[in-house]
């Protein structure tokens, strides 16, 4: 602190300042409180604060991105291509469309929010696989990269997919505790044993962003009445909750050709989900419990 004092005094009278500002850290000079010492130090200071700045040589990447425009429904959807330098660019495919957006076409369309994996709108096909774009390293090579939306859905604009009917479904599950007994007055919360609990790991975490569903073959052809992995494995956490008072009937109205036994165990939904969770191994135990009842 002495040390500062002084070195205050002597930027502002300014004579013996150069030798004194060399003897301060920089990091202290930057704390010292008059704006006008701080500017002062700043254009006084020499260089052995910097080295000088290289700016990296562009990396150039093109992406081509599907583009269809509901206004001009007669209009083909195409590929637009458009490059990027990944040395100006965040790391993520994500942040590439924002950059797209942002700088170089104010109409290409896409949903994010969280940009960190956790509401599940920007899953999209990139690459051939449906991922979430936040959570997609761009690959660091010249080799173009193909963005489409999910694939078998209708699309609303560019990269956008229409969720309605997967919504549908999910509310058609009742994804939500339900209870026989009322709760007693006085009590406030469902308790559940540590155990109990832990049958829930796995099954809770899935975001909806219907990245396993849409690369189902099974849900591409009867989407209309099977569930998909994405719902049933939400139809499944709710049976495996112990708080649940209704797993019986849950499995009873699955009970028919469609709904569940269209999966055929191919497993596309787990090798594609984002989060690393098994929507196949989810629909195994519904058919194991069915075969049971
Ligand atoms: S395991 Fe079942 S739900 Fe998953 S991709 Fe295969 S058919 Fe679809
Ligand atoms: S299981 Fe995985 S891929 Fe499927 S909706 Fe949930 S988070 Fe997305
Ligand atoms: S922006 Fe939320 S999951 Fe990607």
């Amino acid at each position: 602190m002495a040390s500062l004092v002084t070195t205050s005094k002597l930027l502002l009278r300014g004579t013996t300042l150069r030798y004194n500002v060399l003897s301060v850290p920089v990091y202290a000079i930057r704390t010292l409180k008059s704006s006008a010492s701080v500017e002062f130090a700043a254009e006084a200071a020499p260089s052995f604060t910097s080295e000088p700045i290289t700016k990296k040589e562009p990396l150039l990447k093109e992406f081509g991105i599907y583009r269809w425009n509901p206004d001009h429904p007669t209009e083909k959807p195409h590929l637009q291509k458009y490059t990027v330098d990944l040395n100006a660019c965040g790391p993520m495919v994500l942040d590439a469309l924002i950059k797209i957006k942002n700088e170089d076409d104010a109409t290409l369309t896409f949903r994010r929010s969280c940009r960190e994996g956790i509401c599940g709108s920007c899953a999209m096909n990139i690459d051939g696989i449906n991922t979430l774009a936040c959570l997609s390293k761009i690959e660091r090579s010249s080799k173009p990269s193909k963005i489409y939306p999910l694939p078998h859905m209708y699309v609303v604009k560019d990269l956008v997919p229409d969720m309605t009917h997967f919504y549908k479904q999910y509310k058609s599950i009742e994804p939500y505790l339900k209870k026989k007994t009322p709760s007693k007055e006085g009590d406030r919360e469902n308790l559940q044993s540590i155990t109990d609990r832990k049958k829930l790991d796995g099954l809770y975490e899935c975001i909806l962003c219907a990245c396993c569903s849409t690369s189902c073959p099974s849900y591409w052809w009867n989407a209309d009445e099977y569930l998909g992995p994405a719902v049933l494995m939400q139809a499944y956490r709710w049976m495996a909750d112990s708080r649940d008072d209704f797993t019986k009937e849950r499995r009873e109205a699955l009970q028919n050709p469609f709904s569940v036994y269209r999966c055929h165990t191919i497993m596309n939904c787990t090798r594609t989900c984002p989060k690393g969770l098994n929507p196949g191994r989810a629909i195994a135990m519904i058919k194991r419990d069915m075969a049971f009842d």
